[in-house]
């Protein structure tokens, strides 16, 4: 067990750590020697009219960001909760649905997936395991190639799901405006490679793991990676964590934020979006709770946090990647502090096959 954990304490702890050799796994022949085109050979001509996405936990925030990334190339695209996909509006013909599924056996995703081609719509697997129930159950699969994931928590396997997701979307787009998104993407290994070289994850864990409660806030794509980075957080620190899209918070959320609720903000770039959500920022420092930025510096954003998780200026999609490892980072050493069992967090599967 120890040889399989390559000297690290947890297979979390490495598996997080082994994605910049995942990442370059899934970039591997699929990008154009000179970067122009995303050639994925292993899917038939795809050309949806739209797009809806099934898919549970981790999976299903890797589904918001992707359904996030069709509508940005034009196709219109929703995610679903796979176990709540039953009442969605059916697809109608040439959408179609995509699964993503680590495991490719979750019961949740399956039966949706199920539905979908009952409903008449044609299937899509996005998914790790080669052979799995939803990659031969799909009218065609897409692999992530991310490798064995040992630890119940997904890691590396979210991160290759984005970049896959993403590839996905620069396959049926094929514009020349790509090159820029192209380039970020191979500069991804290296990057995330930067941040796993010098972090300081563990003093924010440090610092805050004895706090009432944690919260997550990003917009756009830094939304789903919000909502990740609560899901990791409570799954094995058993401390109660949540997620929001930043402009949600003062909806309700704001009542929970104290001094004692450190607030985790994602905020790259010096947009729109990275305007609004330093002004929710603004909101939570003006109730004392701590703020952890987590960002590329380009932003003003340091000034209303009292820690910064550093992470590479790249695309506001390879942004929310980056984020994302930091916050995993945190995670992990909060619940290495906190003595739980990381690779096995109480009353959960890696996989679950049950409804
Ligand atoms: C994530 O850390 C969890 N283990 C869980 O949410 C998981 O992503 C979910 O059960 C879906 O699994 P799948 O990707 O294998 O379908």
């Amino acid at each position: 067990e120890e040889t399989g954990k390559s000297g690290y304490d947890h297979y979390m702890l490495k598996e997080i750590h082994e994605q910049p050799r995942a990442l370059r796994q899934c970039l591997q022949g699929r990008v154009d020697e000179f970067g122009g085109e995303v050639i994925l050979d292993e899917l038939s001509d795809l050309d949806p009219e739209a797009v809806q996405f099934v898919a549970c936990g981790t999976s299903y925030h890797a589904a918001l960001y992707g359904a996030q990334l069709f509508r940005s190339i034009g196709i219109p695209a929703q995610a679903f909760i796979a176990s709540e996909y039953a009442t969605s509006v059916p697809p109608i013909e040439n959408d179609l649905v995509i699964g993503v599924t680590q495991s490719g056996e979750t019961a949740d995703t399956l039966s949706a997936l199920r539905e979908a081609r009952h409903r008449g719509a044609k299937t899509l697997a996005v998914t790790n395991v080669v052979g799995s129930t939803a990659a031969r159950e799909c009218d065609e699969a897409l692999y992530i190639r991310a490798g064995p994931e040992i630890g119940v928590a997904a890691t590396k396997t979210f991160a290759s799901q984005l970049i896959t997701l993403s590839l996905l979307t620069l396959h049926l787009n094929g514009s020349e405006d790509d090159r820029e998104v192209i380039a970020g993407l191979r500069d991804l290994p290296s990057n995330v490679q930067a941040i796993l070289d010098d972090t300081n994850a563990r003093e924010i864990a440090e610092e805050y793991h004895d706090s009432d409660a944690y919260f997550f806030i990003g917009r756009g794509l830094h939304h789903p990676v919000a909502l990740e980075g609560a899901l990791k957080f409570k799954e094995i620190s058993y401390e109660h964590a949540e997620g929001f899209p930043a402009g949600e918070l003062k909806h309700g959320p704001l009542a929970l934020v104290t001094e004692n609720t450190p607030v985790f903000a994602v905020v790259t770039g010096d947009g729109e979006q990275a305007r609004k959500t330093i002004g929710n920022v603004k909101e939570v420092e003006a109730r004392d709770a701590p703020v952890i930025a987590v960002t590329d510096g380009v932003s003003d954003v340091e000034r209303y946090a009292d820690h910064v998780l550093e992470i590479p200026e790249s695309t506001p999609r390879t942004a929310a990647l980056l984020a994302n490892v930091q916050l995993q980072l945190v995670s992990y050493h909060a619940a290495a502090l906190l003595g739980r069992p990381i690779d096995k967090p109480r009353n959960l599967a890696k996989s679950v096959t049950v409804e």
